[in-house]
Formats: structure tokens, sequence, C-alpha cells
């Protein structure tokens, strides 16, 4: 049997049971916050003093507390105790033992639940921040890669089958905008996360003459959260923090599946660097892409973050209540599991070998020209949907005859039609079927180069 609870044990009588303190104590996870939580004590202290509703000196002890208790954590040297239950009463219940009976005066004015939304919004920030940096360390690797190969040509897919012919830097700069829109995404949800809800105490506000820009002002808050029920039981900037990761996790797996695949020997793409593969314990053969194979199955609990947040929130009566408690554990297990797979990730780009003529050796199957063979026709007069279908009997008779439709003759191809000449060998090469889609945002050598250069520029901002 432990004590009756110190904090709030007044109208108790029995003492806590261990198992159930131990099943309501959040201080095993939440410690995490610790930073934050004395930052947002020490602007509510120096607020309390500033205000007269504490004295300057009783103000400037507790901050002198938990600047101690900050050192002790840092040092490990703080006792994390579960009858204590969260960060909080941990901190200040030290700052009691610390400071003696002016510790007590640090709570005033405030609740755990304005306390605890304050955290986790400095925590988030941030984190976002951290986030946001990592992710365009990120489009630095992409574009120094996609740089080196602005004429290598590769195929391009739809539903994975041959399509047409494009640069491999053009198809690296499509991560290149997907990381772009995960940045914009972020910093958006940054403008929804500066918001403060400290003053909001419980739920109704306090009767003490706080000022709430004080402490907003301290803490860099832009805003202050403008409904006191609101304030304290508000996750939608969880919420949003986690959908934007699982976007950008499923940005990531999308990738690592590309990879996946062009490692495979019947792709042989790319090759993995060896300290970005792992060997199997029993076919000596094998070269794995276990590193990128985590990043895409790591996808999973991010998902699963997202959709324990939403339903943690679902149908919660307003104001405050315990399942919020809940929401600690996924978020951090996602900022960790997003920082991670993309510092990971960006390692990765700089050490990937690509076998430039496999790329091109693809091209030259899947009869990928036939788009340009239909639009020679075009420039000939003949109605697209005409010339598709000769292209089409083109590419049927070189299926026949066991050759792509780059090797058939000009004797061959006008057995199919009259109106191709001499002149079908320029479109019909590969080369000149990128150089030709040389319009903004397609795949010429020329528009790929000028593309990474205004992604160059963009990330200056
Ligand atoms: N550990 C709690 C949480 O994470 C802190 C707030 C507790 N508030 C309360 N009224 N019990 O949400």
């Amino acid at each position: 049997m432990s004590k009756v609870n110190q904090s709030w044990g007044g109208r108790f009588n029995k003492a806590s049971n261990k198992i159930i303190e131990d099943f309501g104590a959040s201080v095993k996870f939440d410690k995490i916050l610790a930073k934050y939580d004395i930052k947002a004590s020490i602007a509510h202290a120096k607020m309390l003093g500033q205000c007269k509703i504490i004295t300057k000196k009783e103000s400037d002890a507790i901050i002198i507390g938990l600047e101690q208790i900050i050192d002790e954590i840092n040092q490990n040297k703080f006792k994390w105790l579960i009858e204590k239950e969260d960060v909080h009463m941990n901190i200040e219940s030290r700052l009691i033992e610390i400071c003696g009976d002016v510790g007590k005066k640090l709570h005033t004015g405030r609740s755990r639940n304005d306390q605890i939304a304050t955290d986790i919004r400095l925590y988030l920030r941030s984190q976002t921040n951290d986030i946001i940096n990592l992710s365009k360390d990120l489009q630095v690797a992409i574009l120094a890669l996609a740089q080196n190969h602005t004429n290598t040509i590769m195929p391009g897919f739809t539903h994975l089958q041959v399509a047409q012919p494009v640069v491999f830097a053009h198809h690296l700069m499509a991560y290149f905008e997907m990381i772009n829109r995960d940045v914009q995404r972020l910093k958006d949800s940054l403008k929804r996360i500066n918001f403060m809800p400290l003053g909001a105490a419980a739920l109704a506000g306090t009767t003490y003459p706080i000022d709430r820009d004080l402490s907003a002002k301290l803490l860099g808050f832009d805003n202050i959260c403008a409904n006191s029920i609101d304030a304290v039981s508000d996750r939608d900037f969880l919420i949003e923090f986690m959908a934007c990761a699982s976007i950008m996790m499923m940005h990531l797996s999308r990738f690592c599946e590309e990879i996946i695949i062009w490692s495979s020997a019947q792709f042989n793409f790319i090759e993995l660097t060896d300290d970005f593969a792992s060997g199997s314990s029993i076919m000596p053969n094998k070269k794995n892409p276990d590193v990128v194979e985590l990043i895409r199955g790591k996808t999973g609990r991010v998902y699963g973050s997202l959709v324990a947040l939403l339903t943690i929130m679902k149908g919660q009566v307003l104001a405050y209540n315990k399942d919020n408690q809940e929401d600690k554990e996924p978020i951090f297990d996602t900022v960790n599991t997003l920082k991670t797979c993309i510092d990971v990730f960006t390692r990765l780009m700089y050490n990937l070998k690509i076998n430039e003529k496999n790329m091109l050796n693809a091209t030259k199957k899947g009869h990928i020209t036939a788009t340009d063979l239909a639009d020679y026709l075009v420039n000939k007069k003949v109605a697209f949907r005409d010339a598709h279908k000769i292209a089409g009997q083109a590419v049927l008779y070189s299926i026949k005859q066991n050759k792509d439709l780059s090797e058939l003759s000009l004797q061959e191809l006008q057995k199919i039609s009259k109106i191709i000449k001499q002149d079908v060998f320029e479109v019909l090469d590969l080369k000149n079927a990128v150089y030709m889609r040389n319009h903004i945002g397609a795949t010429s050598p020329k528009q790929v180069k000028k593309a990474i250069k205004t992604a160059k520029n963009s990330l200056k901002n």
C-alpha cells in the first residue's frame, strides 16, 4: 500500500493501491517533457511574480529551484518516482524539497491540464522544427543525386510496366516535390501548434490577475488559446502533426519500395553499399535491402499512432479527460520514428550506386517509343486516334518478330504505314524521345536542370 497522494490526496482517506497507481502513472514516458515543463514553470513563476500574485523573492527562489532541477535531470541525478504520478508532480515535489514552502506556490493559478497542454505544444514546436531541418537535409541529398543524373536515361513506368523514357533525375525530383509538400505542411501546422493554453487552468481560467500575454511572450508563443475549455481539451495539433508524419512516411515508403525493386537482380538499376544491406543467416548469396524495408515497415506504426489519437479524441466530452494521457506514447513514438527514418534515408541517398547502363538497357525493352511513333504520325497529319492504332500495330508486329519497336527496319515499318519515312528513326531514338519533352515540368535534361536550379534556390528560404 502506498501513502495517500501528497499533491491531491486532501479529500482522500484510503491510500492508493500500487497496481492502480502504476496504471495511472505517466512518468515512465512523460519525463521526456521535463525540459519543456520546467521552461513553462519558469515562465509561469516569472509571470506570478510580475503580477504580484507571489512576491518577487518567492518567484526568484522558485526559478532558482527549477534551474537546479534541470541540472539534476541533465546529470541523471533526478529520482523519478512512480508514486508522484507524472512529470509535473515529480518536479513540483522536488521543488518543494529544495525550496521548502515557497515551492508550494508555483501551482498558483494553474492546473496540470493547462500545464500538460502547454508542455506538449512546446515539445512539438521544437520537434517539428527539427523535422523540418532534417527534411531539408534530405532534399539536399536528393538534389545532389539528381544533379549527377540529368542525362541518365531510364524507363518511366505506369502500372510498373515500361511506359516512356525519362531521365533518372526527373524521377528523383518527383520525390523532392513530395518532401517539399511535407515541409510546407509541417510549417503550416506550426501556426496552429504555437498557441498557448497556459492560463486556462483546469478549464475555466483562474481568479488570479494573471498576465497571459507575458507568459506567451516568455515562452515564444505567437498566440493565446482564446477559449479556456478548448485550450485544455484540444489535441488537434497533435493529430495534424501525425497526419503530416503519416503522409511523409508514405512518401518514404514509396521511395523505399522502388529501391527494393531496383536493387533486385531482375532490375539491377542500383546497388546498395554494404552498410545499408544485410546478409542472410542461411543463404550466403543474399544481400538484402533491410534498411529500406524497415522504413517501409515503420510506416505502419506511424499510421497506427494517427488512428490511435483520432480514436482517443473521438466522442470525448469537454474539457480535459484522462484519456488524453494516452496521447503521449504515440506522439513520442511518431516523432522518434520519423526523425530516425528521415535521417537514415538521407544517409542512404549518399550511398546508392547507380547502374546507368542497366537503366539504359531496360529502356530498350518494352517498345518505349511507341507514343513517339504515334506523335510522329500526328505530325504527318494523321489524327491521334488513328496514329495510336498504327503505332499499336507496329508494336504487335515487333512482338511477333521478337524484336523491340526500335529495331524495326524502314521496310518493316512501311508495311504497317506508308506515311512512315526515314526521318522516323530520329523520333524512335531514346535520347530524342527524352529531349523532345521539353516544356516546364517535363523530362528533358534542359527542363530537369532548370527544375533542380529552382529547387536549390527554394531551399535557401
Ligand atoms: N499526465 C496527465 C496527462 O498526460 C497530465 C494532466 C493530468 N490532469 C489531471 N487532471 N489528472 O494528460
